[in-house]
């Protein structure tokens, strides 16, 4: 057993949706608290002085100043290989594929290249206080060989795939139904369940599968438990016609998914800007999920997610980056646009709520609220270490705000990778700012 070490600061953390049980009731704050983690997981947490009148005098305690402890962020859609091609000018969707994502891509096809990256990505995660994601490889499954291969070396809890994708795309990045089910098979027997590592089958969407390869893709959720399904869904108007025109004997965009027994408790569709009543009903009565896109919704013009419409269908809904149709890898600055985009349809979205979504919802829509998601005991101990005053606009005006709800908007508004200060994995610190690099 590694011995326990105490963590004391001011400490915030989810505990429930806001929507659900009432804002109050919805989080935990302790002004100056304490966080015990051992062996990896939290051991205890609570006031400062009834955690350590509780636990042996010899408690080693670190103690940071003006800072403030929090869960990991959970980013529930995100492509690694899009990490170098982030901030691609002027397309919408469609033609951003096929003139920037695509090329792109296809350098994944060595090993070497995707190794690198993979090694960039996790680094720019924890940077920005991501702690799990849900990801992205490209069709190569040696992108994803590469992708697992840093993550576990990090001990991060992350869930990834392999593109799945056999038409309407360049010849040099097509699998066939054939391949992309033997390669997928083999990438969840090797490390689906080895340590933290997850996978996810990663058809990309439905205009870039055929029938017979969406079909192989319900093959392999029917046939391992617990392997998760990631793809996109009602992006763009123009991708949503011409899936209507790819596949005319279904109702919509969704029912193709549905058809080929694609949704469940641990489906992810990316973005659902653009769904029809029905289509939310049945992702309701389904328990598929929704991942919010709110920067790549905003960069390549797809339109307005409607949080609470989703919400009145029951629909889990975590944030994503998106990266790189997301422009930012900080959950912060997700977090920013995402309040911007309610916003503009008379909505709105608390601090508490948001952070809720950023964590605690985002490992409900991964069903893995047992493990992550907030610092209660027991959980996997992934948090960071605040740091509210990063910079000198951000020192002002917290100093300048009076009470935790104003805190924690102003963290949102103007917060991104300067303020996190140290994030530890599983118990372990995998960076600390200060010294501008990651320890691994
Ligand atoms: N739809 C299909 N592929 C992609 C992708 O790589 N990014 C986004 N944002 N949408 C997609
Ligand atoms: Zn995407």
């Amino acid at each position: 057993m590694t011995h326990a070490i105490a963590y004391r600061a001011a400490i915030l953390h989810s505990l429930a949706d806001p929507a659900k049980v009432g804002l109050d009731a919805s989080y935990a704050y302790y002004e100056d608290g304490v966080l015990v983690v051992a062996d990896g997981h939290v051991r205890d947490i609570g006031p400062a002085d009834t955690v350590l009148a509780r636990q042996p005098a010899d408690l080693e305690v670190i103690r940071f100043e003006n800072q403030l402890i929090t869960s990991g962020f959970i980013d529930t859609h995100i492509h690694f290989p899009q990490t170098e091609m982030i901030a691609s000018y002027g397309e919408q969707l469609l033609d951003w594929l096929n003139n920037y994502t695509f090329p792109e891509e296809r350098k994944f096809v060595d090993a070497a290249h995707a190794a690198r990256v993979a090694t960039l990505f996790l680094d720019e995660l924890l940077r920005n206080g991501t702690t799990t994601a849900m990801v992205f490889g490209t069709v190569h499954k040696a992108s994803v060989e590469a992708f697992f291969a840093e993550s576990d070396k990090r001990n991060m809890r992350m869930i990834a795939g392999k593109v799945m994708m056999d038409r309407h795309a360049p010849d040099y990045l097509l699998d066939t139904p054939e391949s992309g089910y033997a390669d997928s098979k083999a990438l969840i027997e090797r490390w689906h369940n080895k340590g933290r590592q997850l996978y996810a089958v990663t058809p990309r969407f439905a205009p870039t599968s055929t029938a017979e390869q969406l079909s192989a893709a319900g093959k392999l959720l029917a046939e391992y438990e617990g392997v998760y399904l990631q793809t996109h869904l009602s992006e763009n108007k123009q991708e949503i016609e011409w899936v209507r025109s790819l596949f005319p004997e279904r109702k919509g965009y969704l029912d193709v998914y549905d058809h080929f027994g694609l949704l469940g408790e641990r489906s992810v569709f990316a973005h659902a800007v653009h769904l029809e009543q029905e289509e939310c009903e049945r992702m309701g009565e389904s328990d598929s999920v929704i991942s919010f896109c709110p920067t790549s919704n905003l960069f390549l013009g797809s339109g307005l997610f409607d949080l609470p419409r989703m919400e009145e269908h029951r629909i889990r809904v975590g944030l994503g980056t998106d990266v790189g149709g997301g422009t930012s890898f900080s959950m912060l600055q997700t977090i920013a646009e995402a309040y911007k985009i309610q916003q503009l349809q008379q909505h709105k979205l608390h601090p508490i709520k948001a952070l809720y979504l950023a964590t605690l919802g985002g490992a409900r829509a991964l069903r893995l609220e047992n493990k992550i998601g907030n610092l209660e005991v027991g959980k996997e101990a992934d948090f960071l270490v605040l740091d509210l005053h990063a910079t000198p606009l951000m020192d002002a005006r917290m100093n300048n705000a009076h009470n935790l709800f104003e805190q924690l908007f102003v963290l949102m508004m103007l917060g991104d990778d300067r303020a996190i200060a140290e994030t530890y994995i599983y118990g372990d610190c995998r960076y600390r700012r200060d010294q501008r690099q990651t320890a691994v």
